[in-house]
This record gives C-alpha cells, sequence and structure tokens, in this order.
C-alpha cells in the first residue's frame, strides 16, 4: 500500500499509486453513476422505523433523501447503542477548563437524553418547535441538541461567543420560543456571563417564552422569575423514558445560522435521514475510525463542524470522542497537547489557526509530551498553508500520520472533498483536499460558466445532489435559490475558487465572494457593515480583509465618521469595541482606519479590490476587468487616495 502522508507526491506516478487510486475509483464512479443504488446501500448503515419509498426526490434546486423514510437522531445517535453491547463504551471523555473531568457512557447519555428531552416536553415544546441554545462546551450543549431531536423540536444551536445582539437576530428569525443556556462558562479562568447575555438578548426577542437554566459556574446569575427556570428543577429521576417522536427523513433537524453576502445570517435548514447518513458514512471514509479509536474534534459544537463532526457524526458511529470545554491556550500553551496524552487520543481534527497559533509559540511546548497516540490528524475550516500542513506532520503526527484536509461548508452538512483513508491510500500533497467524497460531482467553471481545463483556476460547482445537501435557508426559499443556484443554473455553487491539477488532485482557494474567513469562521463584509453603521459616531464603512499569519484574515475597517466626531485612538477601541457587542469576538477588528471619502466606481459600489490592496498594503495589480464605466485612471486614484488617508489614519 501506498504510504500514506508522504508529503512530497513523490509516489504519484508508481503502480502503486495507480493501483490504490483504482480502488478508490471504483468506489466513486459507481456512487456517480448509480447514486441512488450507492446511498440505498450505505443507509442500511442507520435504523429506519419505516423504509423509504424513494431513495432521491430531486426537484431542482431540492433534493429530498429517503423520502417516507422515518427514523429519529437520537435513536441513531444513543438508543440503538445502549441497548446494544456497547451500553458502557464511553461515549463522551469531557475535560472542562477547570481541569473537571466527566466520563460518560452511552447508557449515561441514553438517561441524560431522556431526562433533557422529558423536561423540554414539560415546557412544552414539540415536534418543529425552534429551540435555541447558547451554551458553552459541556456535555449538557449535547444532550440539548439530541434532547431537542428526540421530540422532533428544530435545534437552533448560538455559539457561545456571539454577543446579545446576534442571539436576538437568530432566535428572532427562526422564532423559538425557548432558549436554554447556563449560569455561564469559562474561557481562560475568567467567567463568561452567558445568562445576563441571553437577558439582554431576551429583551428583543418577542417570541421567547422561557429560558432554560443549566446550573454550570459557581456565581449566581440575575433571574426572573417569570421566564427562567432551572433545569434541575424540572428534571425526572434516571428512569424516565421519552418515545423518541417518528420522523420523516427529510424532516428539519437543526438550523444552523451562517454568514452569505447579505446584511443578516442565513438560518441552514438540515435534514434527518440524508444529513445523519451522510455525516457519518464520510467521517467513516475520511478518518477511517475503529471502534476502538480514541476520537478529538476541537470545534465548538456551535458551528457545522461541531454539529456534523463531534455530535452527530461519531454518536450515530457509536465512537468515543474527547470534549474539551475551553482556550487551547489555557493554563500554558500545551493545553491540547496535554490532553491528547491524557486520553490517548488517536484521530485529532482541528483548523489550520489552530496549528499557526501553536507553531507561533514554538515545538518546545509539543515534544515534552508523548503524542504517539495520534494516529490521523484533520484539518478544516480553510486551506492549509504547506508550511502549517509540514509543522503538523512533522511534531503531532511524527512524520507519520496522514493529514486529512477537509473541504465542506455548514450547507453541506459533510466533507466533500478530502483524503479518503477509510476507502484507500494514496499521497497527499500539502495544501490539496485531494478528491471528492464518494457521491460528490464537482467541476471547476469559469467565469462564463463553461468548464475549465485542468491547472486553471475558477469556482467549484457541484453537479449532483448529496444527502447532506442542505434543505432549505430557513424560510426563505428565494434566498437559497438566489445565493447557490442562480450563478451557474443547474449547479450548486459553493462560491469558492478551485482549480484541479494534472494528477486530478483538487485544491480550494479561498472565498469567490465577500466572505472573509476570521480564524477559519465565516463572517461577511455586508454583516460587518450592517453592524457598524450601528454605531452612533458612523456615517459610513466599508470592511474588507487583510491576510494574517495566525488567524489567516483580519478584518479591516474604513469608517467615515459623523462631522463633529474625531478619529482618535479612543474612538478606534470604541469601535473594535462596539463591534464585539455588535456581533461577537470572531468579529473584532485589527484595524479601523478612519477616511473622509470611500473608494467608489461611478454607478455608486464601493471598489472592494482597491480596500483590498490598501488594507493588505499589496499593489492594486490588475484593473483592466471593471464591468462598470470607472476608468482604469478613476480605480487607481482612488487607490492612491485610500493608500494616503489610511497612512495618515494608522500614524494618527
Ligand atoms: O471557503 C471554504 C472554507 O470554509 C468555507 C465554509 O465555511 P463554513 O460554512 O463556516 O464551514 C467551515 C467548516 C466546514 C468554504 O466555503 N473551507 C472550509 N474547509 C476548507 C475550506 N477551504 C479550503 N480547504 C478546506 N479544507
Amino acid at each position: 500500500m501506498t504510504t500514506i502522508g508522504n508529503n512530497s507526491g513523490e509516489n504519484l506516478h508508481t503502480n502503486e499509486f495507480v493501483w490504490s487510486l483504482k480502488c478508490y475509483q471504483a468506489l466513486y464512479r459507481r456512487s456517480i453513476d448509480d447514486p441512488e443504488g450507492f446511498w440505498a446501500e450505505q443507509a442500511s448503515a442507520l435504523t429506519w422505523e419505516k423504509t423509504w419509498d424513494k431513495v432521491l426526490d430531486w426537484n431542482p434546486p431540492y433534493g429530498r433523501w429517503f423520502k417516507g423514510g422515518k427514523l429519529n437522531a437520537s435513536v441513531q445517535c444513543v438508543d440503538r447503542h445502549a441497548q446494544s453491547e456497547k451500553r458502557h463504551k464511553v461515549a463522551l471523555y469531557w475535560e472542562g477548563e477547570t481541569g473537571d473531568t466527566r466520563t460518560i457512557t452511552y447508557n449515561d447519555l441514553f438517561i441524560d437524553v431522556n431526562r433533557f428531552a422529558s423536561a423540554l416536553k414539560k415546557m412544552g415544546i414539540q415536534k418543529g418547535d425552534r429551540v435555541a441554545i447558547y451554551l458553552p462546551m459541556i456535555p449538557e450543549l449535547i444532550t440539548a441538541m439530541l434532547a431537542c431531536a428526540r421530540l422532533g423540536a428544530i435545534h437552533c444551536v448560538i455559539f457561545s461567543g456571539f454577543s446579545a445582539q446576534a442571539i436576538a437576530d437568530r432566535v428572532n428569525d427562526s422564532k423559538a420560543k425557548l432558549i436554554i443556556t447556563s449560569s455561564g462558562g469559562y474561557r481562560r479562568g475568567k467567567i463568561l456571563a452567558l445568562k445576563e447575555i441571553v437577558d439582554e438578548a431576551v429583551t428583543k426577542c418577542p417570541t421567547v417564552e422561557k429560558v432554560l437554566l443549566v446550573k454550570y459556574t459557581s456565581h449566581n446569575p440575575p433571574i426572573n422569575t417569570e421566564k427562567d427556570i432551572w433545569l434541575s428543577d424540572i428534571l425526572d429521576g434516571d428512569g424516565t423514558y421519552v418515545k423518541p417522536e417518528s420522523m420523516d427523513s427529510t424532516d428539519p433537524l437543526f438550523i444552523l445560522y451562517t454568514s452569505g453576502t447579505t446584511g443578516t445570517p442565513k438560518g441552514i435548514l438540515h435534514g434527518t435521514g440524508g444529513y445523519l447518513l451522510y455525516a457519518s458514512k464520510t467521517m467513516q471514509w475520511a478518518f477511517n475510525p475503529s471502534q476502538e479509536s480514541i476520537y478529538w474534534c476541537t470545534a465548538d459544537a456551535g458551528w457545522i463542524t461541531g454539529h456534523s463532526y463531534l455530535v452527530y457524526a461519531p454518536l450515530v458511529l457509536g465512537l468515543t470522542s474527547v470534549i474539551y470545554e475551553g482556550a487551547p491556550d489555557f493554563p500554558a500553551i500545551d493545553r491540547w497537547w496535554q490532553i491528547i496524552e491524557k486520553y490517548r487520543v488517536n484521530i485529532f481534527y482541528t483548523s489550520p489557526t489552530a496549528i499557526r497559533m501553536f507553531m507561533r509559540n514554538g515545538e518546545e511546548w509539543v515534544t515534552k509530551h508523548d503524542l504517539s497516540s495520534v494516529q490521523v490528524m484533520g484539518s478544516v475550516g480553510e486551506a492549509i498553508n504547506p508550511e502549517a500542513w509540514r509543522w503538523y506532520y512533522k511534531y503531532i503526527g511524527a512524520e507519520n500520520c496522514p493529514i486529512v484536509d477537509t473541504w465542506w461548508q455548514t450547507e453541506t452538512g459533510g466533507f466533500m472533498i478530502s483524503p479518503c483513508i477509510g476507502i484507500q491510500t494514496y499521497p497527499l500533497k500539502p495544501g490539496s483536499a485531494t478528491f471528492p467524497m464518494p457521491g460528490v460531482d464537482p467541476v471547476v467553471l469559469d467565469s462564463n460558466g463553461q468548464e475549465a481545463g485542468l491547472n486553471k483556476t475558477g469556482v467549484i460547482a457541484i453537479r449532483k445532489p448529496w444527502p447532506g445537501m442542505l434543505l432549505d435557508v430557513y424560510q426563505n426559499a428565494e434566498l437559497y435559490q438566489k445565493t447557490y443556484w442562480s450563478r451557474f443554473p443547474g449547479y450548486y455553487a459553493p462560491g469558492d475558487f478551485s482549480m484541479k491539477d494534472d494528477d486530478g488532485y483538487w485544491w480550494l482557494l479561498g472565498r469567490a465572494d465577500e466572505v472573509i474567513k476570521v480564524s477559519g469562521h465565516r463572517i461577511s463584509t455586508a454583516e460587518l457593515e450592517h453592524a457598524i453603521v450601528g454605531h452612533n459616531a458612523v456615517a459610513e464603512a466599508a470592511a474588507t480583509a487583510k491576510p494574517d499569519e495566525v488567524k489567516g484574515e483580519a478584518i479591516v475597517l474604513f469608517v467615515i465618521l459623523h462631522a463633529g466626531s474625531v478619529g482618535s485612538t479612543d474612538q478606534k477601541k470604541e469601535i473594535i469595541k462596539y463591534m464585539r457587542t455588535a456581533i461577537g469576538t470572531v468579529a473584532t477588528p485589527d484595524d479601523v482606519i478612519f477616511v473622509d471619502k470611500l473608494p467608489k466606481t461611478r454607478s455608486g459600489k464601493i471598489m472592494r479590490r482597491v480596500l483590498k490592496a490598501v488594507a493588505s498594503g499589496t499593489p492594486i495589480g490588475d484593473v483592466t476587468t471593471l464591468d462598470d464605466q470607472t476608468s482604469v485612471e478613476e480605480v487607481i486614484a482612488a487607490y492612491e487616495e485610500l493608500k494616503a488617508a489610511t497612512t495618515k489614519s494608522l500614524q494618527g
């Protein structure tokens, strides 16, 4: 077998390589030639109450998988393991930031999910209701998601770094009637006052009837006796059983908000049968876990990586996972390596931004720990730069473990392009996500919608529906069609630049739209601009990104102040603080640049390339392809003017 982890691609043209690729290709071909037959075979991995009538109902742009099939997500993740010989197998090793630990078996999880579901039922939660969850990374976050799923309620997890306004936007869009939160959480030794943040949000959320509180931190948050209920006050005993709701395969399981090109986040709606099958199968193919594996995904459950590969896929597969609540560098920069050593983690899944942060702090923090248990390493969120790839490969994987670079999105539900070491091994190329997952049919298109040839950069588009695809944008079919299906009719458009090389390897080259990736998290310039103009000193603003050594990209705001406001250092600090409160820590700008004028085309559109070039300190480059009436000279003049204003603002 070809050595996996070969990072130079040197085995690419040996017979061995050709042979190993053929094994993958045989399975892949079958998935593309007969997708319905292929997925029907795979679907036996789930426990169905009723088999589907139709594998795929494809009514473009809507794909409905396993139509007529009945199942419940919490049964897939918990009941069937708790009722098998896996009953006492550990499902979750939880490590709190303070050093507290909990070990939860599948049987424990079964008990906890039933008790939580019973509490939700007492609060009147029923099938189809939306429930917002704003919790730190404690086991109750997972239990709450599964308890909602048990009742057929649609969970809407909101990352615990988001602000009150961001919670309110998501709760109001989803019309959730309940928010589940906790007294607080821990982050770098401090208490995150989550309940207080929720209290502020709730004043703007008319649909919220109750707030359900998990007691976690030691402090006493303010309690509103009309609205707030402590979970501990309504929990039944261990023997409680809540009959799982019989769900259609195509019923929604959750809504997760993500940034798009509009000012407000979009509710990405995922279904049940197709999503669960896709998440679990892709995990098996990509990471090749065994039943003995100890798996750790460092993502927060508030993001799609957490939903698919921290909660649903590992539990559907009945695996043992580690979950960690806190910051990677607390109390010291080797906290993660301590955790790997302590739990003997075999499969480790993280982001390039984390790797770059560790790289910067030096390998001595890594080499003092025994990481020999690691067998497979994953990467997600953005393309991993070759330097970070090599460091990860050398120091975490001891030059002996493959790096599974997984390209996918909130909308895709699961991996789309990724090495599949559970199918076959082949040489890796640092920075390439290698080949499509079975069932995924991508193509690179040029700006005219024609197939770009090999080695040509274009945008990636997906030709066929796949089981993990989003059902819709929550209550916004128009946005769903416009965002994903209108750019190239008949194709799903993920919005990324891409290239396929001579060897057939796929390279994902970053966003082709106005979406910024900060530490792998998605935020649109429109959303930033929408938030910043709410500041009373700001007349107009434009957001862009500059490259950042650790975060990948960092936010830069160009701001025009109202007459009378001064572009002082204090004003900058105030705007930075404002952005954190308006959206959350993800939206923290690195630079705020005060200007009198923004570069605009004759038709009034912001010249985004000019902003980006000035913020990044790079030349403006080729400006001959502007589709506006604006002349090249005007663009260059705008560039020079903004550059001069920027220098002045940064010096000031
Ligand atoms: O641009 C791609 C980038 O992240 C986007 C999706 O972001 P989000 O929905 O927040 O999901 C992140 C976790 C799946 C994609 O459009 N992206 C994600 N993974 C990779 C990547 N870009 C290159 N390589 C990756 N492995």
